[in-house]
């Protein structure tokens, strides 16, 4: 680390370098909800005008809680339930703090189960076990509702993220996000490549590039704006805890139009090796819900090349590594939420308090895990505990988070300390501080509470 780097950062960790920053912030955002959630929703909400309103969602709206996020973590220094009462004294706010330990917590508790299952599918896809004569919906099935295989593989997930977390902000987060973020980004490179060569390429790219606004309607936008923020971590002080441990020289707006830019770049990437193989195997709709990634999928994969095996084998191999890789730079993100919060407020050890954080979400992963086996009865307002977890924190906690977020930067903390923070010290362009005041005071919270409410109505 630094010589120069001040003693309290050296204590909380810091990362070291631009690129440390963007490839840890854009690893928390890149994950499943890229490369499972996103393609299933372009698949149902029609494609290419899904695309385009979820861009305008990132840009108009995603960019500017991530930049309120960064504006909290790091000019409050202090994990992100801290960062909220050290900025503000009312006691309102320190429920956002608490928001800020609940949503990760549940969030990662579900998030587990199915990062458990991309490495459960990697080791079947190594040694073969995804070929053609599998019946892959059969096989989903036996794997997911059996009692202790996807305990075990959600709990190996973990201990891996144990690992990385308890390693520190520099030698376990930003050094395996520098070494993770270059490999997923490669696979992608790859994977379009060999797509593009697949006899659906055309179909696939149509259906991604030709808008068909017919099928746009306000659950569309709507499912746009929660895609978007769950795709950036948005709305649960993830990004809070990051931001904490940049240096005093990182711009958080370059910062966050990197990672928005290259969390939507995955996302549309994978849309584009996705569809051109969906579209290569007559019968199968691109609509095929979240089985598409475990189901759908390695089925495509192998029909697909069905005259070159070894490229259906490789392919599907990455594909899997490609989910892992994505999944547990997430799971990293919140897991490290969890324990920097539990440092400070018990002043533990870093290791002591990733412990005690594996420990209490392991336990709740095991009920979210059994939710598609032998709990699958248990019911809670008639969703499954995995189900359950899943509503509360993206249509309830999420939104709400987003919007007393923006609303506790837009009025609450100084306007000047929200201007130095994002001139980093320096000039900035009235208009455009202007601009993102008025975004962040009246447009975004307005229209996440529109979708709040649709959300809880339309269930
Ligand atoms: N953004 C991640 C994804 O796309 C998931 C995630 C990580 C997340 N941290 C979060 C979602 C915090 C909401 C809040 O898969």
């Amino acid at each position: 680390m630094n010589n120069n780097t001040n003693e309290n950062a050296s204590q909380r960790g810091a990362f070291t370098s631009k690129l440390g920053v963007v490839m840890a912030t854009a690893g928390s955002a890149v994950g499943l909800g890229n490369v499972w959630r996103f393609p299933t929703e372009v698949g149902q909400n029609g494609g290419a005008a899904f695309i385009l309103i979820y861009l305008l969602c990132i840009l108009l709206l995603g960019i500017p809680v991530m930049i309120c996020e960064f504006v909290i973590g790091r000019h409050a220094h202090t994990s992100a339930k801290a960062a909220f009462a050290k900025l503000a004294k009312g006691k309102k706010w320190r429920l956002l703090g608490l928001n800020c330990v609940l949503s990760p917590f549940f969030v990662m508790s579900f998030y587990m189960v199915v990062a458990g299952w991309t490495l459960y599918y990697m080791l079947q896809a190594l040694i073969g076990g995804l070929g053609g004569e599998v019946d892959h919906a059969a096989q989903f099935a036996r794997f997911s509702t059996h009692s202790w295989w996807p305990v075990a593989c959600a709990a190996l997930f973990m201990f891996i993220t144990h690992w990385v977390v308890s390693r520190g902000v520099q030698k376990g987060i930003e050094r395996s996000s520098r070494l993770m973020m270059p490999m997923l980004l490669l696979i992608i490179a790859v994977m379009v490549v060999c797509s593009l060569s697949m006899p659906g390429t055309s179909e696939g790219l149509s259906f991604l590039l030709q808008p068909d606004f017919s099928k746009v309607d306000t659950l569309v936008v709507l499912s746009a704006i929660g895609q978007s923020f769950f795709s950036l971590s948005l709305g649960m002080g993830c990004l809070i805890t990051y931001a904490s441990y940049f240096g005093p020289d990182t711009n958080l707006t370059r910062t966050a139009c990197s990672v928005g830019l290259m969390d939507t770049m995955v996302a549309v990437m994978c849309g584009f090796f996705i569809f051109p193989a969906v579209f290569s195997v007559p019968g199968v709709e691109p609509g095929a819900g979240p089985g598409l990634a475990f189901i759908t999928l390695p089925n495509v994969f192998h029909l697909a090349f069905a005259s070159v095996p070894v490229l259906g084998y490789v392919f599907t191999v990455l594909f899997y590594m490609l989910l892992m890789l994505a999944a547990l730079t997430s799971t990293i993100s919140l897991h490290e939420t969890l324990t920097a919060y539990m440092v400070e407020q018990f002043s533990m050890t870093r290791s002591r308090a990733a412990m005690w954080v594996t420990g209490s979400v392991l336990t709740l992963c095991v009920l979210c895990a059994w939710s598609f086996g032998p709990l699958s009865e248990l019911k809670v307002a008639g969703l499954t505990l995995f189900d359950l977890f899943d509503f509360i924190t993206s249509n309830v906690l999420m939104p709400l988070g987003g919007i007393f977020i923006c609303l506790f930067v837009g009025w609450r903390i100084d306007r000047q300390v929200v201007r130095s923070e994002l001139s980093h010290h320096g000039r900035l362009h009235e208009g455009l501080f202007s601009l993102f005041m008025m975004l962040v005071r009246y447009v975004v919270p307005l229209a996440i509470t529109a979708v709040f409410l649709q959300g809880l109505l339309w269930r």
